[in-house]
Formats: C-alpha cells, structure tokens, sequence
C-alpha cells in the first residue's frame, strides 16, 4: 500500500515538476560536465543553502561544523521510536510519504546528507528578498532553537518557510506563492470551464442522471468559470 502511494506520488511529480527556481544557467553548466561536481563554497554559520530534491528546491541553515539544519518531511517518527534509524540520511521515499502524512521534523544533518548529492547554493534567497538577512549568529541560533517535530503543510510550513524565518525573521515561500499563481492560472484558464464541462457531460451520459454526477457537473465549471 505505501509503495503504491510512492510510486503514485512520483508518477504525480514528475507531472507537476516545479522548476528549480531561477536556475537559468547553472543548470545547463552542470550538465556539460557530469560527474563533476563543484567544489563546495566556503560555508559560514547562519548561511542559507540550497539544494534541489524531488518535488522542491529544499533549504537549510548552516550551523558551522559540517552541519545543517532543516526543516524535512519524513515519515518515520510516525512508524518507529528508533532515534538510529530516524536520524539516517532520509530518502526520497520517507520525504514524499512524510510530505503525504504531514510529518516532518527539523534536525540537523551533514552537508553532505543535506546536500543528498547535489550542488549547494549559498544565500542564493538574498538576491530576490526585500528584506536584509539578521545577523549570521542571529540566524543559527533561531535555526537551533525550532530542533524537533513540528507539523508539515506542502504549502504552508514548507522547508522554504524554515528558511526564510531563520534567516529574514519572516516566513515566506516563493514556492508555494509560484504554485498558488499556477493554480490561479488554471482558475483563470477558460478552457478548463469548456475541459470540465465536458467531463460532467461524459460523467452524466456514463452514469446516468443523479445528484452525485449532476451536481459537480455544473457546480464545478461554474465556480471555475465565476472564479476566472
Ligand atoms: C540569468 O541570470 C543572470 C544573473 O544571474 C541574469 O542577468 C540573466 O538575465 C538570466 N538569464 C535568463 C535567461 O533568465
Ligand atoms: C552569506 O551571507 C552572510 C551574511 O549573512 C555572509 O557573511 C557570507 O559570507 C555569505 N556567504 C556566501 C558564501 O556568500
């Protein structure tokens, strides 16, 4: 059942892929030269990381030491009281089942686990943010204090969000803002007045006339088409 619900999830994300936020060049670059990866950056405490992973560009704040902490989805704090096996390195499957289920915890990790084999991008946020980052002590010691479970919400309190609070002092996520202008694009989008339309027609003509089929039918182009 929960390899079902994986497989689905990664089949979904790669439909819904978000694009790696402005990665306009370094993308192509990396490609040009596989297997080769950049040195990492000299990393100070209270820096903003960056990396991509499955369905997201994940964040974390640098802690000195090699260690990273960020806020992750991870499904086994739910299924298990074993500290050894939660705090391994978390895999795609325990984040996408944690993104599901609504777990997630801020810890703190490797660079290199954080990292999951990617290139990092340092402060990359502070070009696009209108708000000066606090001061790099400042910025670690908010990280330490939010250590422990807290509640995952895809759109709400994302790794992004975690980010952003530890390092502005307020929780943002272009993310999620990227995502909600999507979804008001499809809103926006007449034709999906027309697709939806014809899918309550379809649904009627297959399963005959009855509240559970009519209904939609009309109420859901209509709400798209008064929302558009
Ligand atoms: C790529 O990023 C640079 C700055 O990092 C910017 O000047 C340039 O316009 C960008 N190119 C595209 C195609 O977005
Ligand atoms: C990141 O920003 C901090 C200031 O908040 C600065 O001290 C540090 O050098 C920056 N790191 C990089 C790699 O640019």
């Amino acid at each position: 059942m929960l390899q079902l619900l994986t497989f689905l999830v990664e089949k979904f994300s790669i439909f819904f892929k978000l694009k790696p936020l402005e990665s306009n060049c370094s993308e192509a670059e990396d490609r040009e030269r596989p297997g080769q990866r950049a040195p990492p950056p000299l990393l100070r405490r209270g820096d903003l990381l960056e990396v991509p992973r499955t369905l997201f560009t994940h964040f974390g704040i640098y802690l000195g030491n090699n260690k990273v902490a960020h806020l992750i989805p991870d499904i086994l704090p739910l299924l298990t009281a074993n500290n050894k096996l939660i705090s391994s390195v978390i895999t795609n499957d325990r984040l996408i089942l944690g993104c599901i289920y609504k777990c997630a915890t801020v810890r703190v990790d490797t660079l290199e686990d954080f990292a999951y084999g990617s290139n990092i991008l340092v402060n990359h946020t502070d070009k696009v943010m209108k708000t000066q980052p606090l001061p790099s002590d400042c910025v670690a010691q908010r990280a330490e204090k939010l250590i422990g479970e807290v509640p995952y919400s895809l759109l709400w309190n994302n790794c992004e969000h975690f980010g952003t609070f530890c390092r502005y002092g307020s929780a943002t996520s272009r993310q999620t803002e990227k995502f909600c202008e999507f979804l008001k694009l499809i809103i926006r989008d007449q034709r999906s007045v027309i697709i939806t339309g014809l899918l309550g027609l379809v649904s009627i003509v297959h399963f005959g006339i009855a509240a559970s089929t009519t209904l939609p039918s009309i109420l859901i182009p209509f709400t798209l088409w008064m929302a558009g």
